[in-house]
């Protein structure tokens, strides 16, 4: 299937602009999601083994997700399972529907299997991501493993006015999902970065944390915080001395950088030159650079979901035993193609066998 897909399908799909592919795919990928027989045989091709862990009062059927940004409207919600995946973060989700950048807005710089994207959180709003999560509920095609949504803010909303914004569509969205990551990390919507100010961020934390508190939302919910790679190792302490007062579930680490590796050639030079953030292979050292500190700054006792530049398991491997007890991906599957999920837990399967481990939890952070 691997080999399929990179000799036949990728070029196909790479001959076209990538924001046109991703809509066409997750239309499909809609319209799978609609139907148990497809759902079921999409099932028997991706389908991953079981490898649990359990995170934040959470079971996770493996430690393998679909990163923010790829299902911005719960469009494919029960899909993701059956792509082999152990969870899914749905969004960026802002409480007003925004169209985003204008197009194009995402470049593939394919000889570094990277992607630039200045998307700025196209997405049709809390309440519409609301109808949609409780219309996959209505339906019963609900997935089994956890869901977590990816909450931005609006573009049209202040700096000054974040914090209500977030807990506009923490309040509508609350009890439609397992998990919930506060997105003060994308480099695309103007200043929203300046939200990882340790007091900027302590004000929407404790404005969803007193939603959280609340009755007639069921449970209070894990909240996570993404953080964007290019933070210094100060700024990012700073962010671990809320997570104590302000009950932080973890972080997910990391967002796309601003940062470009040297261009080898004139085709990606000019695709470096594209305004956005970069995932993707150049991302990778930086971001299990950034799960490494966190894992060690906070001695082990905060969850971090370790995302950026996973495409096999060997990468997977690499994040978590870095300090990482959950992974994400999003550029992987795109260069590497429907199975990469399925692929990344079973050689995950294979190290801890070979390590005689028993679990993954039992390899969090042991090269740390
Ligand atoms: C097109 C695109 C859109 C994204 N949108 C979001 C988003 O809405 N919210 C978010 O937190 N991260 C978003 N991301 C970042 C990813 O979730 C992930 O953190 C980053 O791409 C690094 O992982 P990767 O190297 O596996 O792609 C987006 C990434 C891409 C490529």
């Amino acid at each position: 299937m691997s080999w399929f897909y990179r000799h036949c399908l990728r070029p196909l799909l790479f001959s076209q602009p990538s924001e046109p592919i991703h809509d066409r795919t997750l239309k499909a990928l809609g319209v799978a999601a609609n139907s148990q027989i497809l759902s079921r045989l999409i099932g028997q091709v991706c389908k991953a083994p079981v490898l649990p862990i359990e995170r934040f009062g959470l079971a996770f059927p493996n430690p393998v997700g679909l990163a923010a940004g790829m299902d911005k409207q719960a469009a494919a919600l029960p899909v993701w399972e059956r792509l082999g995946f152990g969870f899914c973060e749905l969004g960026g989700v802002t409480w007003h529907p925004q169209p985003g950048n204008p197009a194009p807005r995402m470049f593939r710089a394919v000889a570094d299997r990277a992607l630039i994207n200045r998307m700025g959180f196209n997405n049709p709003g809390a309440e519409a991501m609301a109808g949609r999560l409780r219309h996959w509920r209505a339906v019963g095609r609900w997935p089994r493993h956890p869901v977590g949504i990816n909450l931005g803010k609006s573009k049209v909303t202040p700096l000054a006015g974040a914090a209500d914004d977030y807990a506009q569509s923490f309040r509508a969205l609350r009890s439609l999902a397992d998990f919930f990551v506060v997105n003060v990390s994308s480099p695309n919507t103007p200043n929203l970065r300046q939200l990882q100010d340790k007091s900027a961020l302590d004000d929407i934390l404790r404005a969803l944390q007193e939603i959280n508190g609340q009755a007639g939302g069921g449970e209070a919910r894990p909240i996570l915080v993404k953080v964007a790679p290019d933070l210094s190792w100060d700024a990012l302490d700073e962010i671990l001395e809320l997570t104590g007062p302000r009950n932080v579930a973890g972080i997910v680490a990391t967002n796309t950088t601003l940062a470009r590796p040297e261009a080898t050639d004139a085709a990606l030079r000019a695709i470096y030159q594209e305004t956005g953030g970069l995932s993707g292979r150049p991302l990778r050292e930086r971001s299990t650079a950034v799960v490494r500190h966190l894992y060690r700054q906070s001695r082990g006792r905060l969850p971090i979901i370790g995302v950026g530049g996973i495409f096999t398991g060997g990468d997977a491997w690499e994040k978590i035993t870095a300090g990482a007890c959950l992974v994400q991906v999003y550029t992987g599957p795109v260069y590497e193609g429907p199975i990469l999920a399925r692929q990344v837990v079973r050689t995950l399967k294979q190290k801890l066998t070979e390590r005689g481990l028993g679990s993954i939890a039992q390899a969090v952070g042991i090269e740390n």
